[in-house]
């Protein structure tokens, strides 16, 4: 690297500094959050607002240079936006949602913030992975001060549990997934996502392993024991039926079907011919794989959805022999998943009838545009961190070279369309607040590998329920029910 190349990459990094800081939410004099966007050229719509999602790219980097009090803050504020109490009123939010984002509204000389649960989001989206991000955000809080005694005060312990009774009752199907509508998570809109979307589980087994880190047991014992039950269910759920790699897709090209009962070898019914199998054995390089998207009563959505793929390789979904085949995949199609602006939302669009159908004949979401394809700057951190947790990271410091080089140029686009990414996003937003934050955050982690605890976890072990809390079992559904 010249030193004009040095000097201009501090002076990029200088101009993200100083756009982040000017997203900053401030409510009765203190900072609460960043707004999504702050592009004064185009209408606001929401991106005015700060969205929980959005904020975790911010606060990350604020907690690596010590501004923990704008974290705290949010985190404070947000809890205080949370339902405590069961709602009679089905189009009310429920108890322990976290809401998608919220504003502050000022009323003469008083400012409040008022939330938004999906009641007000286009197409009204239920954003599940708010309350997941939440739970992730506060124990990186809590890494990055080495202070428990935000998460155990009584009002965090008790948000806490809320969160968790919602993400653990008892339901009608019996995956250890969470089964959730569309457009749940960072792909708010229709998308054929619903059922049960890698994004959510993969945000959920960070979650889970989150919150066991910060319950105090005494008196959550119940949901202590349901995490520590549920987390094994969940790995090996994911590990084993969302796996797809070249012996995996000879597996199902070969599989039975139609087999009813405990044995069977197809449990899921999943018929061959729904998959595009000549497209995945052109495309699966010999030593790569990855989690599909989506799977359910005969649907394997073969899709590669990067949020999903990274989260679980950051927080040990996935196993280090997956893991690795993850970063050789992404290697090796470089081309298709990264191309000319990391990363691609996911990969392939959907194109044509499927793209009609799917997607409602959304003209945002059409063929390798936005989240249909298109690529968001946005995943250039958890590309970064996976980068950095499997000793890849010269394949995190090719994608930042790439970003550096445009995302100032192009005023830091939400997102690019097109099959190589080179197209900026049809309706994208410039200067949007976590394309801001995920290049700043990307740079850090590469440079400072030594904050990547903030987003992952320690191996996994289960503890017999019964020695972690030394307490005895309780039946949980009968907890929930009552
Ligand atoms: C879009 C994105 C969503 C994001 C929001 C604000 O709706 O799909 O993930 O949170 O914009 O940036």
């Amino acid at each position: 690297m010249q030193l004009d190349d040095l000097v201009s990459s501090e002076s990029i990094e200088q101009e993200a500094w100083t756009a982040l800081e000017k997203s900053i939410l401030y409510y009765k004099g203190r900072p609460v959050g960043t707004v999504a966007a702050y592009d004064a050229t185009v209408e606001a719509l929401n991106y005015d607002q700060c969205f929980v999602r959005d904020f975790v790219s911010s606060a990350l980097i604020f907690l690596m240079k010590g501004r923990t009090d704008i974290v705290r803050n949010f985190l404070e504020e947000t809890l205080k936006l949370q339902p405590k109490e069961r709602q009679l009123d089905a189009y009310k939010p429920g108890r322990g949602l976290m809401p998608a984002s919220f504003k502050v509204v000022c009323d003469g000389e008083e400012e409040y913030l008022e939330a938004d649960f999906g009641e007000h989001a286009i197409a009204r989206v239920t954003p599940v992975d708010s309350c997941l991000w939440w739970v992730i955000l506060l124990r990186a809080y809590v890494v990055a001060t080495k202070d428990f005694s935000l998460a155990y005060q009584p009002q965090f312990q008790h948000g806490l549990r809320l969160i968790m009774e919602l993400c653990l009752a008892t339901r009608f199907d019996m995956y250890p997934t969470i089964l959730v509508p569309d457009g749940a998570c960072m792909i708010d809109r229709r998308m054929g996502i619903y059922g049960h979307p890698l994004e959510i589980q993969a945000l959920f087994f960070a979650a889970l392993r989150a919150a066991r880190e910060l319950l105090i047991c005494q008196g959550n014992e119940d949901i202590v024991t349901a995490i520590d039950n549920r987390l094994p269910l969940l790995r090996t759920h994911i590990r084993q039926y969302y796996w797809m790699d070249l012996h995996r897709l000879n597996k199902i090209y070969r599989f039975k079907s139609e087999e009813y009962g405990k044995a069977a070898a197809n449990p899921f019914n999943i018929y061959a011919d729904s998959l595009p199998y000549y497209e995945l054995d052109k495309w699966l390089p010999r030593k790569g794989g990855f989690l599909v998207g989506n799977v359910g009563p005969s649907q394997l959505d073969t899709r590669f959805f990067s949020l999903g793929n990274l989260v679980a390789v950051v927080s040990d979904l996935t196993s280090e022999e997956q893991s690795q085949a993850i970063m050789n995949l992404i290697d090796e199609r470089w081309e298709d998943l990264v191309g000319d602006m990391p990363m691609k939302i996911c990969f392939p669009a959907l194109e044509n009838e499927e793209y009609r159908i799917v997607t409602g004949c959304d003209p945002k979401n059409r063929p390798w545009s936005y989240h249909n394809g298109g690529s968001w700057p946005v995943l250039l951190w958890l590309l970064s961190a996976a980068a950095v947790k499997t000793n890849r990271i010269e394949l995190g410091h090719k994608a930042v070279e790439i970003a550096e080089a445009r995302l100032h140029l192009d005023e830091w686009p939400e997102y690019y369309d097109g099959k190589k990414g080179r197209l900026m996003g049809k309706q994208a937003r410039k200067y949007q607040t976590w394309t801001i934050a995920g290049f700043l955050l990307a740079k850090e982690l590469l440079q400072n590998p030594t904050f990547l605890p903030l987003v992952t976890f320690a191996p996994f072990t289960v503890e017999p329920a019964s020695r972690a809390c030394e307490f005895e079992l309780v039946q949980v559904d009968t907890v929930y029910l009552s």
